[in-house]
């Protein structure tokens, strides 16, 4: 049980938000009370004035010590060991954390300013001082009912389903995954598939791999103090996390302009790895239909993550964990799909120059604002197809060097790339 004493000049602002839903409610299975309490009632003159003008001079009027604190003094003889909080801009930020801290109290008492504020002495005959945000309310009272809401909600029992305070915004110091409810559409947009397949182990995983990811994107102030896994930590740093990287032996030109299929190699397969990893990118898929390759790919990729090169050098096998073989492009795609919940903005890479290019720049902004997933396509051989470029979201501008040589190997063209685009600024 936790008993709310509010001393303010206009308790009637209370009676709405109070009287309803889950604050009713609580009050009503006896887990809160909320007490209203009029300095007003603590004057002394025939006015019964609360305020008085600033020393010093300025703007509006200040509320006067004398009947605050004589509130304050005959609150706190009547409570036990009640813990008392001035409503304040000044005061420390408000936060779940403190949420949490103040619902483990028995008798919380919250002090509403007025006018242009409190007079300095008040704050003698409290214990501390909090604030809802950075911006000046025109009263303490909405501030107090902020607290309570958030206070009360913490407190077993005051919400139905037990579980629900765990999981919301903040809970771990991370915001909320996406929520969706029917219909499955609604004017055009589809829930993710993922939420309804009924497998609640990749449900799960989903909704902490958003919430890691809205967190990143929108409040990198609380996911830095968010603990994480390691591989969390890898994961879902800033823009990274949300690019993958697809290779393609096919269908790629030749030098003639034949779409052909080339061959895998070590070394592609390595750089790229390392380069991904650095980076922080998702997964690296190696694209190529024919079957003799994709098992000589695995075999690379399998003795640098399990075999003798694992325990010769952790770092590689670090890097080509992330290397995944896929028989064709939509294989690789829907592999993201199935991970994030939504289809992946394809981007294409050229030598090529053409009109409609997407800059870097502007990719790199994408990556950061954008909620989607991003699949890089690198072309071997002579380079992606016209069809793989018709079929694809964007188009990023050629890597220049200045001259009118442009032979750049796929491994070192992806260094480049990922270097604009996840780079450390
Ligand atoms: C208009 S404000 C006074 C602002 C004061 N002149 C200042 O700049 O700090 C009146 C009262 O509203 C309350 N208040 C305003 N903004 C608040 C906030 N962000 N958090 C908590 N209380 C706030 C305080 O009780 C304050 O005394």
């Amino acid at each position: 049980m936790l008993n709310f004493t509010v001393i303010t000049l206009f308790p009637p602002m209370f009676e709405s938000p109070l009287g309803h839903s889950i604050l009713k409610k609580a009050q009503e299975k006896g887990l809160i009370s909320v007490r209203l309490v009029n300095p007003r009632d603590y004057t002394t003159d025939k006015h019964r004035t609360t305020d008085d003008s600033p020393y010093g001079g300025g703007q509006g009027m200040v509320m006067k010590p004398e009947p605050l604190v004589a509130a304050i003094e005959d609150v706190k003889k009547k409570l036990n060991r009640p813990r008392v909080i001035l409503l304040s801009p000044g005061g420390k930020l408000f936060d779940q954390a403190e949420a949490q801290r103040l619902s483990r109290e028995t008798e919380l008492v919250l002090v509403c300013g007025r006018y242009e504020g409190i007079d300095e002495r008040v704050k003698a005959f409290v214990d501390e001082e909090l604030s809802v945000g950075d911006y000046t309310l025109s009263g303490g009272e909405l501030a107090a009912m902020v607290v309570i809401d958030a206070v009360a909600r913490l407190i077993p029992g005051v919400l139905g389903n037990l579980k629900s305070p765990e999981e919301e915004s903040f809970a771990e110091g991370l915001l909320e995954y996406p929520q969706y409810t029917r219909p499955e559409e609604f004017r055009g947009m589809k829930v993710p598939d993922l939420l309804l397949s009924g497998d609640h182990e990749r449900i799960q995983s989903w909704r902490r791999g958003m919430s890691l990811k809205l967190t990143s994107e929108r409040r990198p102030d609380l996911f830095s103090e968010a603990r994480l896994s390691p591989e969390e930590k890898q994961n879902f740093r800033g823009a990274m996390g949300r690019l993958y990287i697809a290779l393609l032996h096919h269908p790629v030109y030749d030098k003639n302009g034949e779409v052909v299929t080339t061959a895998v190699t070590n070394m592609d397969i390595h750089d790229i790895a390392r380069s991904a990893r650095t980076y922080g990118v998702r997964r690296f898929y190696v694209v190529t239909p024919v079957k003799a390759l994709q098992k000589l790919a695995l075999k690379i990729i399998a003795h640098w993550e399990e075999g003798y090169g694992s325990q010769y050098n952790h770092t590689r096998k670090e890097a080509l964990a992330l290397a995944r073989v896929k028989d064709t492009l939509d294989d690789a795609i829907l592999d993201v799909e199935q991970e994030c919940g939504g289809k992946p903005q394809r981007v294409v890479t050229t030598a090529r120059p053409g009109g409609n290019r997407t800059s870097f720049a502007e990719l790199r902004k994408m990556l950061r604002e954008d909620s989607a997933p991003f699949l890089l396509l690198l072309g071997t051989g002579w380079g992606l197809t016209d069809a793989v470029l018709a079929q694809s979201d964007y188009i990023l501008e050629p890597i220049e060097g200045g001259t009118n040589y442009n032979h750049l190997s796929v491994r070192s063209a992806a260094a480049i790339i990922l270097d604009r685009l996840l780079g450390t600024d």
